[in-house]
């Protein structure tokens, strides 16, 4: 029965406590999200997701018709009628360093901890450097009230965007650090669906919990980087990376996932996590982490510098009054985040070399706009290639890989094509009379 199931708070309500909160209370859980940002707790209590995520909207509105779940910027009300508390707040990148800023994982764990009641578990979430979760444990001993006991363990989060709802309700395993055998019981509990439908549950130390979750994300930043790196060699030997990446990722050890040359790797996550690694790892003097994240991170910038340049040589040395069709302006499909996105980045640098670009992405344009306003943004695809030198496709959403070509090439002034993803069938857009050039296969 419900009242028997420990009572949960969320503390932060962006991309993963938004969708961590409305899966544990789609589990059965009584759940109360929390956020110092009253538009976000407002909205969501409406029933509305302040971004977009397939699936999440139904799964809000179900979950709160239920009464297991509300939100609120009441941290201490909250805080006193649940047991187990989630850290899901952000740890952005410093504007001055690479170190990953750490105040909101700070300023939630220490609300948390002063408005304890009685017993319970934090459960940091977000991604931290190797070592913050010790820190943790010593600003909650400092500021929980005598005679309570507030135990803090690491359950890091491994959910992609556009996916977050899927990989949150069957991830593909539960990581738990630091927990005594009351709080990995408490933990056992809330996970009980996941590890009865077979996701592994992996008990480690704090430092080792923390760690898993920023190598993660660094092989697969890593594994990005490589088949960029063997692009490049493509492009110049004559060989096709696409082809190539199939072949390699038939051996089970390499696998076929995460080798899509291209643009590479953006977001909230990836980039920032890789920095941060090599920031903490410098500070531990661990330099060859250091040096191959130093390498993971160049390669990938140089991508973005690689479609600029292709987008250049493309209109005959300069962009300078070129109008420039941008198709995607997401770091990825199916999500509208626009963080530290390549394709914004791209349309960027290329509209600060004078060219006139114009955006079009399915989801993102309202986000790409409130970024970066100096850009033009279109409705559609065809508006956004009107009148224009070069298309380049920046995010692979389906709607671009459906776009019908020949449509395409009557709106622009010359049907050139540059396929930073590689996902376009070139055949095709040849045939409907596109030059195309495409990241990873030789011109
Ligand atoms: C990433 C991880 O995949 C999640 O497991 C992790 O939980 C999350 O970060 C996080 O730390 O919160 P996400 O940022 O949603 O998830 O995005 P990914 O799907 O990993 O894609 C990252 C970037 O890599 C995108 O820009 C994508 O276009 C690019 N990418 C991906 C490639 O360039 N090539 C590929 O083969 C795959």
């Amino acid at each position: 029965p419900a009242d028997r199931l420990p009572r949960i708070t969320v503390f932060g309500t962006g991309y993963l406590g938004a969708t961590h909160a409305v899966a544990m209370a789609q589990l059965g859980f009584d759940v109360t999200g929390v956020d110092t940002d009253l538009a976000k707790v407002e909205a969501l209590a409406a029933g509305k997701v302040p971004f977009y995520e397939p699936g999440l909207p139904e799964l809000l509105e179900a979950t709160l018709a239920t009464g297991r779940l509300r939100f609120t910027t009441d941290a201490a009300t909250a805080v006193a009628n649940a047991e187990v508390h989630f850290v899901c707040v952000g740890t952005p990148q410093m504007k001055t360093s690479h170190a990953a800023d750490l105040r909101f994982v700070e300023a939630a764990t220490t609300a948390v901890a002063r408005a304890m009641t009685h017993d319970g578990v934090i459960v940091g979430k977000s991604t931290v450097p190797v070592g913050t979760a010790a820190r943790l444990r010593e600003i909650v001993a400092r500021e929980v009230a005598p005679g309570v006991a507030a135990e803090l363990v690491w359950n890091p989060e491994f959910l992609r965007e556009g996916k977050a709802v899927d990989d949150t309700l069957h991830p593909d395993r539960v990581v738990v650090g630091g927990a005594s055998p009351a709080a990995e019981a408490l933990l056992r509990t809330v996970y009980a669906q996941p590890i009865a439908e077979g996701s592994p549950f992996v008990v480690t130390d704090l430092p080792t919990a923390e760690l898993v979750k920023v190598s993660a994300n660094a092989f697969l930043a890593t594994k990005i980087s490589f088949v960029n790196a063997i692009a490049q060699v493509c492009e110049a030997a004559g060989a096709d990376v696409t082809v190539l990446a199939d072949a390699i990722g038939h051996d089970v050890r390499i696998g076929r996932q995460f080798l899509d040359a291209g643009l590479g790797f953006g977001g909230g996550c990836l980039p920032k996590d890789i920095r941060a690694l090599m920031h903490r790892a410098g500070e531990l003097g661990a330099h060859r982490a250091v040096a191959l994240m130093q390498q993971v991170d160049e390669i990938n910038m140089g991508q973005r510098a690689a479609v600029v340049d292709h987008a250049v040589e493309a209109c005959g040395g300069s962009v300078l009054n070129r109008r420039i069709g941008v198709l995607g302006a997401a770091f990825k499909p199916h999500t509208d985040d626009v963080r530290d996105s390549p394709a914004l980045n791209v349309a960027a640098a290329l509209h600060l070399r004078g060219a006139q670009v114009t955006v079009y992405d399915p989801q993102a344009g309202d986000t790409a706009r409130a970024t970066f306003p100096s850009l033009t943004y279109a409705t559609s695809a065809e508006e956004a290639v009107e009148g224009t030198d070069v298309v380049l496709l920046l995010t692979e959403w389906e709607e671009f890989l459906r776009a019908d070509p020949t449509q395409l090439a009557e709106r622009t002034r010359t049907p050139r094509l540059i396929d930073a993803r590689g996902k376009l069938d070139t055949d095709a857009w040849r045939a409907a009379g596109w030059t195309t050039r495409t990241l990873g296969r030789a011109a």
